[in-house]
């Protein structure tokens, strides 16, 4: 029997002879957030309809919880998988009031069941007393609150999240989606998060899997994905990255940045190194200072938190550096570019 809460293998799906997923392998760990992030239209709802028993696979396999729910001809129906799924654009039952909506299959009296809808209401932001309107009289922030409430409610054993916090502004976003982390944690939920906030997958997921046009480029851990993406896709997908050719020797790679040690078992050979723009500190130096890392900064633009620079080395493609905003060196001035911990290099060859 699989250890794993979900298991995912070789799978297939298309539509009208168009495929959409290619091949997909995913094992989730009890109890663990997997956040997938990729570009519209890539493939994640398809792959999320699928694990709820919504769509019927071409090929491949699904096992929950060591269940095989889906293979080449069998299928579970979604109602006897214990998987909970907020759609991507919510779907409530508009009949149904937001108590009602929330309360949707919970057992127990009453009094249990409106303190529970009370209780799952606060853990949205969302006000008790609105719990008599209709979904036509909510926002859709609050609507899409509604429904993650009322698929935290039946506590299954799998939860699906299409995009759970989309309509939300950045502040209840954070503060939503930290009570409803901690909200599945304690209830050993097991969380598959569709999101097209980097940020957000980064932060709250246990193991990040980035899909491009139906395949997992990379699954791996927050830090694993972030900092040794593998491919140029994978890097870009995921934020801000500086790209440089160099040649490696012995664990330390020889690029337009000097010489900058490699995070471990990069093969001696050319290969591209990716930093992160936060791995760089530009630092002022003198007008006549002579040495290697040097630079001019070609552009400055201020964010608040932080401000990117893009320094012109000279030789090859300018970089970014991002540093914290606090009196950084201005547009032409001349600076030297350290390197901040270890550079992944590519998996792909130059
Ligand atoms: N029922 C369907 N019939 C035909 N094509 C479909 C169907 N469902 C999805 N598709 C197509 O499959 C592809 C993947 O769609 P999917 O909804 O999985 O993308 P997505 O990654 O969730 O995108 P987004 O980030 O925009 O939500 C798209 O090209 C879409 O048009
Ligand atoms: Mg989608």
């Amino acid at each position: 029997m699989s250890t794993h809460a979900l298991e995912i293998t070789g799978l297939a799906k298309g539509f009208d002879g168009q495929g959409v997923l290619h091949g997909v392998d995913l094992s989730v760990r009890p109890g663990t957030v997997t956040a997938v992030v990729g570009a519209s239209g890539c493939g994640k709802t398809t792959l999320l309809r699928l694990v709820a028993g919504f769509e019927t696979p071409d090929a491949g396999s699904i096992a929950i919880a060591g269940r095989t729910v889906a293979e080449a001809g069998r299928c579970v129906p979604a109602h006897r998988r214990d998987v909970g799924y907020v759609a991507q654009d919510g779907a409530l039952f508009p009949h149904l009031t937001v108590g009602q909506n929330v309360a949707y299959g919970l057992e127990g009296s009453a009094r249990s069941t409106r303190a529970r809808v009370h209780e799952l209401l606060a853990t949205v932001s969302l006000d008790p007393a609105m719990e008599r309107r209709r979904p036509h009289q909510l926002s859709g922030g609050q609507q899409q609150r509604v429904a993650l409430a009322r698929a935290l409610a039946r506590e299954p054993a799998l939860m699906l999240l299409d995009e759970p916090f989309s309509a939300l502004d950045t502040g209840l976003r954070s503060s939503t989606r930290t009570a409803v982390a901690r909200l599945l944690a304690k209830a050993g939920v097991t969380t598959l998060l569709v999101t097209h906030d980097q940020e957000e997958a980064l932060s709250i997921a246990d193991q990040v899997a980035v899909m491009r046009d139906g395949r997992f480029t990379r699954v791996g851990s927050p830090r694993e994905v972030y900092l040794a993406p593998g491919d140029v896709f994978t890097a870009e997908f995921l934020g801000d990255c500086v790209l440089l050719p160099a040649t490696i020797t012995a664990g330390v790679a020889d690029c337009a940045l000097g010489r900058v040690p490699v995070r471990d078992g990069a093969a001696d050979g050319a290969a591209t190194l990716v930093l992160r723009p936060e791995q760089l500190v530009a630092t002022t130096v003198d007008d006549g200072d002579q040495g290697e890392r040097l630079g001019t900064v070609s552009s400055s633009e201020f964010r608040g938190r932080d401000v990117l620079l893009v320094v012109d080395l000279g030789a090859g493609e300018p970089i970014t550096v991002r540093q914290h905003g606090i009196d950084p060196p201005g547009v032409d001035a001349k600076v030297r570019v350290d390197v901040v911990g270890t550079a992944a290099v590519l998996d792909e060859r130059p």
